[in-house]
């Protein structure tokens, strides 16, 4: 078997980023370039032909969607370039979830497309991201990746697009959970296990990537939050708000009442979790108050999710709710 060809697409984050010494915390991420990063990576000697292609170079709190929208075109471009075999897109872990959950909704999945990152930067003790790349140069040269949508590689662990989170802000180990559904595959540089088949019941993309995103804003739940922080939040291009409630997605009375009168005039509401493994299910009032449940998505991914469902045409509560209910039907 020839090795697998693959495209690295660089963004920038802790992968890339250098302290100036060992043991600093105060590094900066986004300062390799993916020439340099990957003459680093040859001393590896990964069973792969990699070519590389800087698209940003920034901390991953400056993803935007300019950067998604060049991103997706090179990843789309590859999809049809019999040259390729997989993508490996290397991003800051801060937002690495949002990037993967939007290609994930947004480009088909017949050709494996892997984000990784590190949560220490190259010059540190105890780099992970020499690791972590190999790792996911493994998984984008499988052709068993293909038809499981975008994945993220942290660790030994791949984790789907639409489950992954970060759920620590330090160390190495267990930065990332998938949620509901755990990990969906073991790897290391020399083997990779995979713990069940495909899900994606075809390889078509879910939803067109928009020019421009409406918008949306996430309203953080708090005990004494005031009905008058959702005018502040609110204005006349907003399009729809994401609830990061209390609990099951719950929010004072009086910013109840005026949400739902907002969604009675047509702005979208989507009940989410500010609990980091909160499940929102569909309450009795959501029917009265044309609310909708996020489901198992978290305020971040939820936001993409309504962003990508208003701007594909669906403005009635019931026809969102059947899109946080099933993204891939
Ligand atoms: C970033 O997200 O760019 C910084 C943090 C990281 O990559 O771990």
């Amino acid at each position: 078997m020839p090795d697998p060809r693959i495209l690295i697409l660089a963004t920038g984050g802790t992968i890339a980023g250098v302290a100036g010494s060992a043991t600093r915390h105060d590094y900066r991420p986004g300062q390799i370039g993916i020439d340099d990063y990957l003459a680093k990576v040859e001393a590896i000697g990964l069973p792969a032909t990699l070519e590389g292609r800087q698209i940003a170079n920034v901390g991953s709190e400056d993803m935007s969607p300019a950067i998604w929208a060049r991103l997706h075109a090179e990843i789309a471009a590859a999809f049809a370039d019999d040259a390729c075999d997989g993508i490996v897109v290397t991003h800051g872990t801060d937002t690495a979830e949002e990037t993967a959950f939007l290609l994930d909704l947004t480009l088909p999945s017949d050709k494996p497309v892997v984000l990784v990152g590190a949560m220490r930067p190259a010059d540190a003790v105890g780099y992970d991201g020499l690791r972590n790349f190999a790792n996911a140069v493994r998984v984008a040269g499988d052709r068993r990746a293909a038809g499981r949508g975008v994945l993220v590689v942290m660790g030994d662990r791949v984790f789907a697009a639409r489950d992954v989170r970060k759920v620590r802000t330090r160390g190495s180990e267990d930065a990332f959970r998938g949620f509901p559904r755990g990990s969906v595959a073991l790897v290391t540089p020399s083997a990779l296990e995979w713990f069940g088949a495909p899900w994606r019941s075809d390889n078509c993309a879910r939803h067109a990537l928009p020019a421009e995103m409406p918008e949306v804003p996430i309203l953080y739940v708090h005990a004494g939050l005031e009905p008058g922080m959702v005018d502040r939040l609110t204005g006349p291009r907003t399009r729809g708000i994401v609830v990061a409630g209390v609990g099951e997605g719950n929010m004072p009375e009086p910013v109840r009442g005026k949400l739902a009168a907002l969604a009675a005039q047509g702005l979208a509401v989507v009940r989410a979790s500010r609990v980091d493994e909160g499940l929102v299910d569909r309450e009795p009032d959501d029917e009265s108050n044309r609310f909708v449940a996020a489901r198992a998505f978290n305020p971040q991914k939820a936001r993409l999710l309504l962003q990508l469902l208003l701007a594909n045409g669906r403005r009635d509560p019931a026809a969102i709710q059947a899109g946080f209910d099933d993204p891939y039907a």
